[in-house]
């Protein structure tokens, strides 16, 4: 029996919102496992500091600004990726809001639009325009919520945009299984990462959430790289169309 490979040596995966967060952890573990790497969001001098740690590293980086609910950004990014970096091999549709409703009747058009163009329409976007990149071997990662199989009513937008997110990593899996391409998602219960830590601004709130969690505890940014490194590598590959549930044991 040979042992499994974690490693990326060779490998250029684009991680979209990799400017902060847990995209960046991913962009950085990526790196140290022998990737090269793209980092994209909005903000391009965002990416490109992300991008000078990945160099220090040893490995390329490239640093794109795109905003993912945009057709032509998208088709931008891509069309970037692989003439700088000359290939891409694993895709991470990482990139996400999270704004609150009021309530239903209150839902504002435009808030739904937002939330559904970063959750879904870029994620859907990217995942045609890579999959005439991706070679055999090559990997989509989709990074969903919990909110997506558990959502309630300030998470409904965004509950519905990753339960989209799912359906798309399903159908994904179908269509680009028979050529040698993987598609997972990495379904997260909470992480503290500023926009969560903003979200849930109490000590007190916190330990509430924390309370509900099976390991007692809201997870570290860092503790997605393990899973986000199995899915991309071929440690993973018989896996595909899989929901991973990555919460601590959330209820
Ligand atoms: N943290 C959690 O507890 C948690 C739980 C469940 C699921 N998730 C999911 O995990 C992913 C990352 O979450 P996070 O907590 O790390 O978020 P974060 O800290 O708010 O980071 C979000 C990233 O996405 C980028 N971004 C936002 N809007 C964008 C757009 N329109 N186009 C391109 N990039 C955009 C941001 O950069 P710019 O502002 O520069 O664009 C940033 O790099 C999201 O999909 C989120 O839904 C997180």
């Amino acid at each position: 029996m040979t042992t499994p490979s974690f490693r990326l040596d060779g490998k250029v995966a684009l991680v979209t919102g990799g400017s902060r967060g847990l995209g960046r952890a991913i962009a950085l573990g990526f790196a140290e496992s022998g990737a090269d790497v793209v980092v994209s969001s909005r903000r391009a001098d965002a990416c490109e500091e992300v991008a000078a740690e990945i160099r220090w590293r040893g490995r390329r980086a490239l640093a794109v600004g795109a905003h993912v609910g945009d057709w032509a950004d998208c088709e931008r990014l891509i069309a970037r990726t692989v003439e700088e970096m000359g290939r891409l091999d694993v895709l991470v549709n990482n990139a996400g809001i999270a704004p609150v409703p009021p309530s239903l009747p209150e839902i504002s058009e435009e808030l739904f639009e937002k939330t559904i163009a970063v959750n879904l329409k870029g994620p859907m976007r990217l995942t045609g325009l890579a999959s005439a990149h991706l070679p055999p071997g090559g990997v989509i990662i989709n990074v969903s919520s919990k909110a997506s199989l558990r959502p309630s009513p300030h998470t409904v937008v965004y509950a519905a945009a990753k339960a989209g997110l799912n359906a798309l990593t399903m159908a994904a899996s179908q269509e680009l299984g028979p050529r040698g391409i993987r598609v997972n998602a990495i379904v997260c219960g909470p992480f503290h990462t500023d926009s969560f830590d903003r979200s849930v601004p109490t000590a007190e709130l916190a330990q509430a959430l924390s309370a509900r969690i099976t390991l007692g505890r809201i997870g570290s940014a860092d503790e997605i790289v393990g899973t986000a490194l199995y899915l991309a590598s071929d440690a993973s590959a018989f896996m595909t169309g899989a929901l991973l549930c990555l919460d601590g044991g959330g209820a």
